[in-house]
């Protein structure tokens, strides 16, 4: 059965103008507020933001549940940086898996079926997987910013999101990737060791290559493939007042 809309398009609109001007760590209080554990946060242990977010949650939220889509296929960085993560954050780190194998996904689908549809390996290896960790949940947090991408940059701090019928927090959306690493530096934070390699965003091993000073940071992901997004970002509709704004 369909879940209903916990916040209405008025409702949403309201919190955006409520939360205009905050830092990462109030809007992430609100949520706490809002939702408690009704809400749980995305992170790929990939990035410059997750990290930085990873950290503001640790401190206003500890409890929090944190998921990540273990795509059968990413960096083994990722899953040390993830590790690190879990044994010295309060946060609760659950990993969700793809139905399929990558065994039978190559069975099923033909081998190395990121190279001809990377839309579908993207959907079965995490979009499938994104809406099991939401389950049970009204709403989710991720790190996306206005800056990353033309397909972002209109992301409001709360949103609904059609496809997962949940709400979708993005505490970082006004933040820039300068910011982000200001954030990091200042609190000396580990971070997923591939990104003093190059990689400047950070998916599955197939589908991620580094970028080169003065490439775009996400130019690494699905290159030459005019791919932006795998996903599970894409369902969201921003009813935030853009136009009210200056
Ligand atoms: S995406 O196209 O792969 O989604 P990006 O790497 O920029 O883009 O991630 C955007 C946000 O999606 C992250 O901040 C995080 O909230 C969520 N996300 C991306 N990949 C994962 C993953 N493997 N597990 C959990 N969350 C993820």
């Amino acid at each position: 059965m369909p879940k209903r809309a916990q916040m209405t398009a008025g409702e949403i609109a309201a919190a955006n103008e409520q939360l205009a001007g905050k830092t990462p760590e109030q809007i992430l209080a609100w949520a706490n507020e809002r939702f408690g554990d009704e809400c749980t946060m995305a992170s790929s242990f990939g990035g410059s933001s997750g990290t930085a977010l990873l950290d503001m949650a640790r401190r206003v939220w500890p409890g929090l549940v944190v998921f990540y889509l273990d795509t059968d296929y990413l960096f083994p960085e990722t899953l040390e940086y993830k590790d690190h993560i879990a044994s010295r954050f309060g946060l609760k780190i659950v990993g969700f898996k793809s139905r399929w194998t990558p065994e039978q996904q190559a069975k099923e689908f033909g081998p190395e079926l990121w190279k001809r549809d990377p839309d579908l390996c993207c959907s079965l290896r995490k979009v499938e997987p994104n809406g099991r960790a939401l389950e049970g949940y009204l709403a989710w947090i991720t790190g996306i910013r206005r800056d990353q991408a033309k397909t972002r940059q209109a992301v409001g701090f709360v949103e609904w999101d059609a496809q997962f019928e949940a709400v979708k927090i993005n505490p970082l959306a006004e933040w820039t990737e300068s910011q982000v690493w200001d954030y990091i530096r200042e609190h000396r934070l580990v971070y997923n060791r591939l990104m003093d390699r190059g990689y400047k965003s950070i998916g599955c091993t197939n589908c991620t290559r580094p970028v080169k000073d003065g490439e775009d940071p996400r130019a690494g992901r699905w290159a030459g493939t005019g791919k932006v997004e795998c996903g599970i970002q894409t369902g969201s509709e921003t009813i935030m007042l853009l136009s009210k704004k200056g």
